[in-house]
């Protein structure tokens, strides 16, 4: 049984890590503490790419404890939601721009028994999330492109962060954030105190220097901005 995902963590992306060792790319950074998983789907269609599958999904479930956090950036993800579940995902979080009947697919998720994530673009205002902001349990908010790791952080996500968590928090919500893309010690701090609950690191964690001594050192800088 995977761990339940806690209320701030790292979650590194193993898009950027070498795909021929994924086990040794989980395991470096479980080592350095990672909270979860942070699994990138791509379909080809909604994203200029094309990634896992929930094979690839499983075979990650099967080596590690840590919670994994399916980010889908597919089209039609309601036709996905069992297979991925089935396949371990802890975590699971859909686009809005590509769902058209969004409470359905949250409450879809949950009723598998996984944490129901929505997700916006970064051209994507933080008021089409109103309608369901009180039934998901957690936004995943986009700062960049999705598509491609190892790209540059977009700044107005910032302000796009600090202006969704006074929400939440206005509403008395207990909704966590997660950002995504170009995140890294130029930046975490920042987001960390701007409300950032859940951080995904690809490219910080498995680009140049060691994953396991990346992932510690960006969560050092995670605690102390959170003091
Ligand atoms: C981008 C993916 C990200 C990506 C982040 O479409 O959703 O999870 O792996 O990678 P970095 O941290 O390199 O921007
Ligand atoms: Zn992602």
């Amino acid at each position: 049984m995977a761990k339940p995902p806690s209320e701030f963590m790292l979650c590194p992306s193993i898009l950027s890590a070498n795909f021929a060792r994924l086990e040794e790319a989980v395991r470096s950074v479980e080592k350095g503490g990672a909270g979860a998983i942070h699994l990138d789907v791509m379909d080809g269609h909604f994203v200029p790419n094309l990634t896992i599958g929930p094979a690839v999904v499983k075979a990650v479930g099967r080596i590690t404890q840590l919670p994994l956090d399916v980010h889908l950036m597919i089209e039609e993800p309601d036709r996905y939601l069992e297979p991925f579940r089935e396949a371990g995902a802890g975590c699971i979080s859909v686009h809005l721009e590509v769902t058209p009947h969004l409470n359905r697919t949250v409450s879809r998720i949950q009723e598998l028994g996984a944490l129901a994530g929505v997700v916006i673009n970064p051209a994507t205002p933080i008021a089409h999330l109103d309608a369901i902001l009180d039934t998901v349990d957690y936004v995943l908010l986009m700062s960049v492109n999705p598509g491609f790791g190892g790209q540059e952080f977009i700044p107005a996500s910032l302000a796009k962060l600090s202006a969704l968590k006074e929400r939440i928090v206005r509403a008395g919500l207990r909704v966590r954030i997660e950002v995504d893309g170009g995140v890294g010690e130029a930046n975490i701090g920042d987001l960390v105190r701007a409300g950032g609950d859940w951080l995904v690191a690809g490219n910080a964690v498995f680009g140049p220097g060691d994953p396991e001594q990346n992932t510690r050192d960006l969560i050092r800088s995670m605690r102390e901005a959170r003091r």
